[in-house]
């Protein structure tokens, strides 16, 4: 599986974590990134290896995707893509849906055209626990049906769907990560990410949507790449589906914020705005079963809180 890949959105905050993992590995890599969301500086440790190769293209540019992959596999052919570009701004998809097609759904159907071009024969997918939507209950692998709440999560259970099709008719094999909230080193986004940008706007007061009590499961991305190569090594079906994430912990927005304050500006004081909704597709509760991965022999090392824990300090450290 992981010989010679194609990873896309390589310049990420996780594919670039994924990029380092495969190298260690022994894996030549090709990444693929449009720098619109990624950076180059997530790629310095990868850049002067000699298995790496980095190309700046955007997935929705057949031609100029295509033009890499067969001038990579002239040597010798892709055993595999990872597929982790998409837009992971939720809520520029929720003011555009135009971004979230684009970005998270034809990125998918455009690569799996490719891998088909190309006989690329196996497909890792992230994607994510919003495909749930805002389900009451415990969010199982095989829980329906499934009405995601924001363009996002609509589009990647879309991607889900056409990565269904796609090994009916020509993949060997495709594993589909349903990711919870992950946190860490690189990260370009998310909570603690927009907290201590806050903060530097404003070192005295840190404004946090709703009331705090909100909790979502936190996962850090050093647990996510030892699980997701966890899975394609020992998934075995044609269509391999996981949930992952922690077991039975959560953190909630409060401890999330009061964290974030102490080990980036210990002065500050903290401002709930109310109402338990951040924003609209925000999803307040999650109860996130990983009962499945759990069987198939892996298991996180983090919790929740402790995830969040070494996040903002390695977050802090590299914003300072
Ligand atoms: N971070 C999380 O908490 C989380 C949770 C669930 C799922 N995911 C999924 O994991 C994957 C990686 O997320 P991330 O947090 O590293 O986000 P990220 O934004 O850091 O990485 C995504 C990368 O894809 C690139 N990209 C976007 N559109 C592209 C296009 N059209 N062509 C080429 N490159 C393109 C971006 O420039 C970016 O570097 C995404 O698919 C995301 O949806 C992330």
């Amino acid at each position: 599986m992981q010989n010679n890949c194609l990873v896309t959105g390589a310049a990420g905050f996780i594919g670039s974590h994924l990029v380092d993992a495969l190298l260690a590995r022994g894996a030549s890599v090709t990444g693929i990134d449009n720098m619109k969301l990624g950076r180059r500086e997530n790629l310095a440790p990868a850049l002067p290896n000699p298995g790496f190769k980095f190309f700046e293209a955007d997935l929705n540019d057949l031609a100029a995707c295509g033009k890499i992959i067969s001038d990579q596999t002239k040597s010798a052919p892709f055993t595999a893509a990872w597929h982790l570009a998409a837009n992971s701004d939720i809520r520029a998809g929720v003011a555009d849906s135009d971004v979230d097609f684009r970005d998270t759904f034809l990125t998918t159907y455009n690569l799996l055209k490719l891998m088909r071009a190309h006989k690329i024969p196996r497909l890792a997918f992230a994607s994510t626990s919003a495909i749930y939507g805002d389900l009451k209950k415990k969010l199982t692998e095989g829980i329906g049906p499934l009405f995601p709440i924001s363009n996002y999560g609509a589009m990647k259970l879309a991607s889900e769907a056409a990565i269904s099709a796609a090994a009916e008719s020509f993949l060997e094999r495709a594993w589909i990560f349903r990711f919870p909230n992950v946190v860490g080193s690189r990260a370009t986004h998310g909570a603690i990410f927009d907290f201590i940008h806050k903060l530097k706007k404003n070192p005295a007061e840190l404004e946090v949507l709703g009331d705090g009590t909100q909790e979502k499961p936190y996962f850090h991305v050093a647990d996510l790449i030892d699980a997701m190569l966890f899975i394609t090594d020992n998934a075995k079906d044609k269509l391999n589906f996981f949930n992952i994430g922690t077991i039975d912990t959560v953190t909630t927005v409060r401890y999330l914020a009061e964290t974030t304050v102490r080990y980036a500006q210990p002065t500050a004081k903290i401002r709930y705005t109310g109402g338990n909704r951040g924003w609209v597709g925000d999803v307040p509760k999650v109860n996130y079963s990983v009962e499945k991965l759990k069987k198939l022999g892996w298991a996180p090392r983090l919790t929740s809180n402790q995830a969040v824990d070494r996040a903002v300090t390695e977050i802090v450290a590299e914003n300072s």
